[in-house]
């Protein structure tokens, strides 16, 4: 009966034609995406209607397109030309059909970088939950060239065209609109981080929002990054974890909240979720997020009528700290997982992504509780650079912490060197945090279960830390680094680069010989 009712209310409308407009994330103030791609604009008309787009600056019209409002969706779509970045220009769409010709005009129109900002609540985290929220706040008319835009939480069972709601229409930022509440808008993660893009490339930059808190992977993606992971039928349907808040059903963020983005042209995603797959599919992770990351790729080209590069570059960050006294290796699973087990970004699982490591970052008396560390600004800046180096090519740029290329183990003096690759800044010298696995077989191949043992740091020198492993008389098979969930305290880790990135997690196999390979 109410489906009938439904359907009948649909027809009568459909009867009456679709009211001429734009899509609902086409607005005043808005940043349209700059060369080489085109910006793609769409919208709604009356079905076999034609549809003139036009740009004009200084009411000059630069730019004119034409679509037809196709006859089933009753939908219009033009690419526009690439453009330089600048403004402020107006988008006017004229539809001509039967009756007096429409317009619509958007206006303060600018072109620049568009980057979507999407995961669960450490991304929703707002400008007025950090540290330093009232200076970070009053800087925000600094900055009118970077525009914000957050999508309304939404979940669906079936994939949306259009946004079914928005919290926050395409804005030029104010105290008020980036510190509207606790984890609505605006994201602190994301504001910062077009923030210092701005400042580095000195053109306008959109920030497009769509991320819900305690949400898992699974609802964030589609059907065909589960069945890839075998996550369909009933794997798909799980135990639910106490920590996930937000929606459970695989899929349903996914459809609600990025699916109806997909034909919108942009330069990149950012992404901070991972703290409930901590307790959901942890060991898929490495699947479900290398997966998403190439489904995202591939669905947003598409939608963008190939606008949006087939390869664009994504960033996230790995997961902070939540339990001081954890007695499981979720976390450091996770954060492990989340490099597709490669313990550094971009490797070959997943080019052209870029990561912000943020385990030093912890923040035992958050009052949003620990799992919301208020130090964004570093997380920001740490991915930042990532998105510089690997979005934009900055050569030179030092974008990631020390990482070993090298593990020489003395057994006759039961001396562990671990060499980086980079120049190490030592705060201090730890005597657990690296751990070695020691093995009585002689063949290493069969994955017993390890007997970890701290291996205290001894000395270090410019690219080599020492460790002496005096409980392991036998040889060492394995090699970790910072594996808990709260490895050390606020800054402290013990081993970062010059420019303070903090060497990120490990687990290899001692000799070297895996971990490397395939990354
Ligand atoms: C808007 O509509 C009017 C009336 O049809 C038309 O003359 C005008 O050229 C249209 N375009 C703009 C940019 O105003
Ligand atoms: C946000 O949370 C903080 C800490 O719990 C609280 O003091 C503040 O009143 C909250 N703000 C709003 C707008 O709810
Ligand atoms: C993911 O991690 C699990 C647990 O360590 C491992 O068994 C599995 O082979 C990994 N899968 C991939 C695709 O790397
Ligand atoms: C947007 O992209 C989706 C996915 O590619 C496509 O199905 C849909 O038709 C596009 N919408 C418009 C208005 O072109
Ligand atoms: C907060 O502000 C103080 C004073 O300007 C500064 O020293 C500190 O680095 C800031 N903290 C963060 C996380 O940005
Ligand atoms: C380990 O490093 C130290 C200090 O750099 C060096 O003196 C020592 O010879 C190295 N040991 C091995 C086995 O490479």
């Amino acid at each position: 009966m109410a489906a009938c009712l439904l359907l009948l209310v649909l027809m009568l409308a459909s009867a009456e034609g679709v009211t001429f407009r734009f899509a609902s994330y086409y607005g005043d103030h808005m940043v349209l995406q700059k060369k080489p791609a085109g910006a793609v604009v769409w919208g709604y008309g009356e079905a076999g209607a034609s549809v003139t787009v036009s740009l004009s600056k200084d009411s000059k019209v630069i730019m004119k397109k034409m679509a037809q409002v196709e006859e089933y969706s009753e939908t219009w779509k033009v690419v526009l030309a690439p453009m330089g970045h600048g403004g402020p220009y107006s988008v006017i769409a004229e539809q001509h059909s039967r009756e007096e010709p429409k317009n619509l005009t958007l206006r303060d129109i600018y072109f620049g970088d568009v980057w979507l900002c999407s995961g669960q609540s450490n991304m929703e985290m707002t400008v007025s939950q950090i540290i330093n929220a009232s200076k970070e706040l009053s800087e925000a008319p600094l900055y009118p060239y970077v525009r914000v835009f957050t999508a309304s939480l939404i979940q669906s069972e079936v994939e949306l065209q259009d946004l079914a709601k928005i919290d926050l229409e395409w804005s030029i930022p104010t105290a008020e609109n980036l510190g509207h509440g606790n984890f609505s808008y605006f994201s602190a993660v994301c504001w910062l981080f077009g923030r210092h893009l701005y400042e580095t490339l000195r053109y306008p930059i959109g920030l497009v929002e769509s991320s819900w808190g305690g949400t898992c992977i699974e609802a964030w993606s589609s059907g065909r990054v589960l069945q890839e992971c075998g996550l369909t039928g009933d794997a798909g349907r799980f135990l639910l974890p106490p920590l996930l808040s937000g929606p459970k059903v695989p899929s349903v963020l996914w459809n609600a909240m990025i699916h109806p983005l997909l034909n919108m042209s942009l330069t990149g995603v950012i992404w901070y979720q991972g703290e409930a797959n901590a307790f959901l599919n942890t060991d898929l992770y490495n699947c479900t997020f290398p997966a998403l990351i190439a489904d995202w790729r591939s669905a947003f080209h598409a939608g963008s009528d190939g606008q949006t590069q087939p390869l664009f570059p994504f960033g996230f960050v790995q997961l902070s700290t939540f339990r001081r006294q954890a007695r499981d290796d979720r976390f450091p699973r996770i954060r492990w997982h989340q490099t597709a087990d490669c313990g550094h970004a971009p490797n070959k699982r997943m080019p052209n992504t870029f990561m912000a490591v943020a385990v030093d970052l912890c923040d035992e008396h958050s009052p949003y509780g620990s799992i919301h560390p208020r130090d964004k600004q570093n997380v920001a800046y740490r991915l930042h650079l990532g998105a510089r180096a690997v979005a934009y090519g900055e050569r030179g740029l030092v974008f990631q912490g020390p990482y070993p290329t090298k593990v020489v183990v003395d057994g006759a003096r039961g001396l562990i060197n671990v060499t980086y690759g980079q120049e190490l800044l030592l705060l201090l010298m730890h005597d657990h945090i690296f751990e070695v696995c020691c093995s009585h077989r002689p063949q290493l191949s069969a994955p017993e279960p390890c007997q970890w043992v701290p291996a205290p740091m001894v000395s270090a020198s410019s690219h080599t830390v020492t460790l002496s492993s005096p409980g392991c008389r036998d040889a060492v098979t394995r090699l970790r680094y910072a594996w808990a969930e709260w490895p050390c305290e606020y800054s402290q880790c013990p081993l970062y680069n010059k420019h303070l990135l903090p060497a990120p997690p490990f687990v290899i196999d001692a000799a070297l010989k895996t971990g490397w390979a395939n990354c």
